[in-house]
């Protein structure tokens, strides 16, 4: 059993919400479809634990604040910056920084195993591509995303979890929130793509944690709840950091 994990963005209250909440289960791996840091108050204490996931993907986040910001909008790239002066003048020892900026720099892009392939966007541009609920009508960019995967795909980077697939019927493409499943998603022939949603912002109006977990062809997803208005409290304290990026996280927008 694996438990998929995605955009924590610095929330250490939700992630470790979902450390929890995975050790209570008879789970074996842990993967992290990146966006580790950006937005939230504890960017070192959540690479420190997402260190020791059994693989983390680069996230648009995490490359923003080791190179260049780019495309960014003005509170996110405060925040970035915000994020980068935590890295690089944290008052720890300099061996346990230079670890975190390692980490963040080797990341890979992209993980493929046995069918099943790890992106944070999407697999046409696994950094930057957002494949959100509403581009099921966009029968040309779905066509040529799912032309690159070879059965499954699990992803992040819109914090808003489902299931997308090949329709039944015809070359048409279905998608299907967590609720609308029951929380649950057998794979099979069709090519299907997993958007696991987002530990530290999720996006669909639910301001729980999100994750999956993979059970054998099953697809889990759990909602978490953790304590926000300590993270909130946090945002709130730390200028540079916007008091929006605290809020929306109560109204999980
Ligand atoms: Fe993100």
């Amino acid at each position: 059993m694996k438990a998929i994990i995605s955009d924590i963005h610095s929330n250490l209250e939700a992630l470790q919400a979902v450390l929890a909440d995975i050790e209570k289960q008879n789970i074996t791996e842990i993967y992290c479809l990146g966006d580790i840091i950006g937005y939230g108050p504890n960017p070192r204490e959540c690479i420190d634990l997402a260190m020791k996931c059994n693989l983390v993907i680069l996230g648009n986040h995490d490359q923003g604040a080791v190179f260049d910001p780019d495309g960014f909008n003005p509170p996110a790239e405060r925040a970035i910056f915000w994020t980068r002066a935590q890295l690089e003048t944290s008052g720890e020892d300099h061996s346990k920084r230079e670890k975190r900026w390692e980490f963040l720099a080797e990341r890979p892009r992209t993980f493929a195993e046995d069918g099943y392939l790890f992106v944070h966007g999407s697999a046409r541009n696994p950094l930057n591509e957002y494949v959100f609920p509403e581009d099921i009508y966009n029968q040309r960019k779905m066509d040529r995303i799912f032309a690159l995967i070879d059965k499954y795909c699990f992803q992040g980077h819109t914090h808003v979890p489902g299931v997308f697939m090949e329709s039944l019927q015809d070359d048409t493409y279905i998608f299907q929130s967590p609720e609308e499943i029951d929380s649950v998603h057998k794979l099979d022939e069709h090519k299907t793509m997993i958007n696991v949603g987002s530990v530290g912002q999720p996006r669909d109006s639910n301001w729980r944690a999100c994750y999956v977990v993979l059970d054998g062809n099953q697809v889990k997803f759990r909602r978490v709840e953790y304590d926000i208005d300590k993270t909130v409290q946090k945002i709130h304290d730390i200028p540079d950091l916007d008091n929006f990026l605290g809020d929306r996280l109560r109204d999980g927008r």
